[in-house]
């Protein structure tokens, strides 16, 4: 049996949560893991498709692979992930250095070719093994693929279509992972809102909150990503209401303009997504809320452009996740649509949303100078303790503190992507 193993990941939560099982279900079988890929016997690169640049990533991966595999021919390789589609012919033909590719929740292959026990290959989701946490903080899928097809996005193509993990299943990962030491957990899914519905007593994602809330060990939920159309009136009181889940919500619009929403087919228009988020802030003021935005859509004019810049200074974001757009194939946009944005036109605009970002983010950071915030310690980097406010934003801390402790801080300085405090209880430092 191969008994080193080297895992590499790119693209989303998603698919760090995806990583995260393979290894503690590689490490349930003897294998150890490897961060010098020369030494590895099997080779698992978790791929994202989102951007062209996230594929060339694993391109340039899979060339440094195929070198390597002409002196090690035993060495084991995996593609995984979002880059494997349906068919996987054309990926074969490129890749002949590959020995599996294996799509999104499809771990049978891999235990397969590690020679692993045949009583259990993965199954859908893979419930008999859970990722084993790193520290306080840990993700947790809740409901795999996504059924919008947004015109420009890969996802549904790749994840398939919306499935939610059965509620019970969801309580014992989570009160597995508190006993290890998590205290806080992030609900995944594409539209995480999307949770329940498939399911025979169709609960919300408020009432799997709920069932979570009554999980002693836990003190944070945090959920993402949310989808405009799916956010409940139901979903949003929950949140509000339940003092374990976090006011912070990262809510993708992706352009400002109503031609472009429309002809991405996000199934909103502004005026209904400026609605959602007064809604969000009328329950739950001071709320952290990022944005996903998309530069350079096909036919985006410069008004259009203008109309989500202008979008940017009524919203106020915590953070804005700005990227050009990548035509990706298969897709609706990339079947009837140009990409007749010029790239120079494309990055001049991202390089706006980043300027015009950076001064709303300070701005708003420096309301939190002054201010006591209840912080979760994540870990420590360069021997200073950092976490999160309970709205989202990066703190390190001046002095130690306990990881996995929750501490108040009182926020001495600010800039436009971390703050930076003291802890104000004594008792919770080491
Ligand atoms: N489910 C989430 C996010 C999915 S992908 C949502 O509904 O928004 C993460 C982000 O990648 C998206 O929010 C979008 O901003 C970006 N993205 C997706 N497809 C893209 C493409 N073809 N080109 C550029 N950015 C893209
Ligand atoms: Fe992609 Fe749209 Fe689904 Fe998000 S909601 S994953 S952008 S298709
Ligand atoms: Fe990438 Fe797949 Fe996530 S395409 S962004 S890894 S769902």
């Amino acid at each position: 049996m191969t008994n080193r193993y080297y895992l590499w990941t790119v693209g989303c939560q998603m698919n760090k949560a995806d990583s995260e099982k393979l290894a503690a279900g590689f490490e349930r079988m003897g294998l150890k893991a490897t961060d010098r890929i020369e030494r590895a016997d099997i080779v698992v690169l978790n791929t994202c498709s989102v951007r062209q640049h996230a594929e060339d990533r694993a391109y340039s991966k899979l060339g440094r692979i195929r070198d390597l595999k002409r002196t090690k021919p035993d060495m084991k390789v995996v593609v995984m992930g979002c880059m494997v589609g349906l068919k996987t012919d054309d990926l074969e033909k490129r890749f002949p250095q590959v020995d599996v590719f294996a799509r999104p929740q499809q771990f049978a292959p891999i235990i397969e070719l590690i020679d692993g026990p045949a009583e259990d290959l993965g199954g859908e989701f893979w419930p008999t093994t859970y990722a084993i946490p790193e520290g306080p903080t840990a993700y947790v899928p809740v409901v795999h693929g996504c059924n919008k097809f947004c015109t420009y996005c890969i996802v549904p193509y790749r994840r398939g279509r919306e499935k939610s993990r059965a509620m019970d299943e969801i309580v014992r990962e989570v009160a597995y992972l508190t006993a290890q030491g998590v205290r806080e957990v992030t609900l995944l899914g594409q539209t995480v809102e999307a949770y329940g519905h498939d399911l025979a007593e169709q609960p919300d994602l408020g009432d799997l909150m709920r069932e979570l809330s009554a999980l002693d060990r836990l003190e944070r939920i945090r959920f993402l990503t949310s989808y405009p159309k799916d956010m409940t009136h139901r979903i949003l009181s929950a949140v509000a209401e339940l003092p374990k889940v976090m006011e912070c919500f990262s809510l993708p619009v992706q352009a400002g303009s109503d031609a472009v929403l429309e002809s991405m087919r996000r199934g909103y228009t502004r005026q209904e997504f400026v609605d959602k988020i007064a809604e969000v802030r009328r329950l739950m003021p001071g709320a952290g809320i990022t944005t996903d935005i998309i530069v350079g859509y096909p036919g985006e004019t410069e008004a259009d452009f203008e109309a989500t810049v202008d979008l940017l200074e009524e919203l106020r974001f915590d953070k804005v996740h700005v990227a050009a757009y990548s035509p990706r194939p298969g897709t609706i946009a990339w079947r009837k649509m140009p990409d007749d944005v010029p790239a120079d036109v494309k990055a001049a605009r991202l390089h706006r949303i980043e300027e015009v970002e950076a001064r709303i983010a300070e701005e708003i950071n420096q309301h939190y100078v002054g201010t006591v915030q209840e912080i979760l310690i994540e870990g420590v980097r360069k021997e200073q303790p950092f976490g999160r406010t309970r709205t989202g934003k990066l703190v390190h801390l001046d002095a130690p503190a306990r990881i996995g402790s929750l501490v108040d801080v009182t926020i001495g300085h600010a800039g436009a992507f971390s703050l930076r405090g003291a802890v104000e209880d004594s008792l919770a430092l080491v």
